[in-house]
């Protein structure tokens, strides 16, 4: 894996989940195209996300990731974006107060259009079709036009992140994030749900911001926490895509991946030799590696040494899906992997993908009380283990939506029907997410409470 690095070298590279475009031409039109135009985010943020991932590695900060398991042409609104970046700035609120320590903000978001699928196919009254992929590959719609693959659609994606990046831009430093803001929303969901802890921890945070004006805070600092760093992230899998959005940062010299702040490697396509590991390797973003239950510790080793060759705190953020129930039996061997390898990652939990489920109305589904306890395991491997459990990673919308079951304001399978909307994975709704906000929150004053007693 040494020598001079080329964001093309993938292209030699065997390659999995990734569509055969018919239209090669139109391909490279569309590639050609794309290299001319701006990046969507900078060297100098990616390198902010690193320094603060790296703070996560060691526990002084905590990753909160999430939003669509797919982001949509057809969904796609300002109403939807700003709905689901205020749920994930209430629940930061939340972890703040449960960590006390700085909780970084990254969104799926502004670039989440590719999707990995189980089969190449899906048949359906005897009828074979290509899988969908994203909406920026194919369509949803199942007839062989919608489902052939069209490069075009890359700049449709492009256009899209580009717009909502200009959005969340706009809503990170505009007021709508003043703490004082989030904070309301947030009483009002521990208010209107009767749920005696949450009002308890949410009226915690309401004493300490009283205590915090009264005891004079500066126009200034609150001006500061009006201001928020919200970051986007997305699995970095169509890689025509990712090389034309690639640049060299003119202040260093280094090569980013300009799609989206941080990236990620999917479950699927992990290969050590394989195109996406071959691409991501070269750029400097911190790079997100999904870890199933099928991973073991000669499959990350050289990962580990591919990805991270420095051994840089931040680069690196190991993101766990192993299904509740077998966390315990899975990660403990890659947490030793890690510690023996004496390497820096970012332990990252992401309870939706292993606790995926057909409920009985034939719906994919997730059970809320797996995804949690998926996370309390978690948890409990990190404190056996003496490693810092550095974040979560959740598929979830601000919108109210009906995809997974359970939660305070319980969602039956019945209920699946009347709201939902997803294009691939169920994701949590606002409160659901803002109830696991709660409950991540508690497992950290724990680790908290642990810290200080082995200090
Ligand atoms: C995803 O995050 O949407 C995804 C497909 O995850 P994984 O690669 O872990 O299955
Ligand atoms: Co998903």
């Amino acid at each position: 894996m040494t020598g001079v690095w080329n964001k093309s070298d993938w292209r030699k590279k065997p390659r999995v989940q990734m569509p055969d475009y018919p239209d090669q031409d139109a391909l490279r039109a569309v590639e050609a195209q794309l290299s001319k135009y701006p990046p969507l985010v900078f060297a100098g943020e990616s390198r902010r996300l690193r320094a603060e991932l790296a703070k996560a590695s060691r526990g002084e900060a905590f990753l909160l990731q999430g939003g669509d398991c797919a982001e949509s042409f057809a969904e796609f609104s300002a109403d939807s974006i700003r709905e689901t970046f205020k749920v994930m700035l209430q629940m930061a609120v939340v972890l703040t107060f449960g960590a006390k320590v700085p909780v970084i903000k990254v969104g799926r978001m502004a670039g989440q259009f590719a999707k990995p699928r189980s089969a190449p196919t899906e048949t359906k009254g005897g009828v074979e079709l290509p899988s969908y992929r994203g909406d920026i590959i194919n369509e949803i719609d199942f007839t062989e036009a919608a489902r052939l693959p069209d490069p075009e659609k890359m700049l449709r994606a492009y256009t899209q992140a580009a717009a909502s990046l200009n959005l969340l831009r706009a809503f990170s430093t505009g007021g709508f994030a003043d703490i004082h803001r989030v904070h309301s929303w947030t009483t009002g969901f521990a208010d209107a749900d009767k749920a005696e802890r949450y009002r308890d921890v949410s009226n915690r945070i309401s004493d300490a911001l009283d205590f915090m004006t009264a005891a004079g805070l500066s126009a200034d600092r609150i001006n500061t926490m009006a201001m928020v760093d919200f970051y986007t992230s997305h699995e970095a899998l169509l890689l025509e895509y990712e090389e034309a959005l690639t640049r060299v940062d003119s202040t260093t010299g280094q090569t980013i991946a300009g799609s989206g702040h941080m990236i990620w490697i999917g479950d699927r396509t992990r290969q050590p030799d394989g195109a996406h590991v071959a691409f991501c390797r070269g750029v400097i973003n911190p790079i997100g590696l999904k870890c199933g239950p099928s991973m073991t510790p000669d499959d990350l080793k050289p990962l580990l040494a591919a990805l991270n060759p420095e051994n840089a705190p931040g680069r690196l953020t190991l993101i766990t899906r192993f299904g509740a129930g077998k966390v315990a039996e899975h990660m403990p061997r890659l947490v030793e992997t890690v510690k023996s390898e004496g390497a820096n990652v970012v332990w990252c939990c992401d309870p939706m993908h292993g606790n995926t489920i057909k409920s009985a109305t034939g719906y994919k589904t997730r059970p809320f009380d797996l995804v949690l306890s998926e996370v309390r395991e978690f948890f409990a491997v990190h404190r056996e283990h003496g490693t810092v459990p550095g974040g979560v990673h959740f598929e979830m919308t601000g919108q109210d939506v009906t995809e997974c079951t359970g939660g305070v304001r319980a969602v039956t399978e019945e209920d699946l029907s009347d709201r939902y909307h997803t294009a691939c994975d169920p994701r949590l709704n606002a409160s659901q997410s803002l109830e696991l906000a709660f409950l991540v929150a508690e497992e950290l004053s724990n680790r908290r409470d642990l810290a200080r007693a082995v200090s």
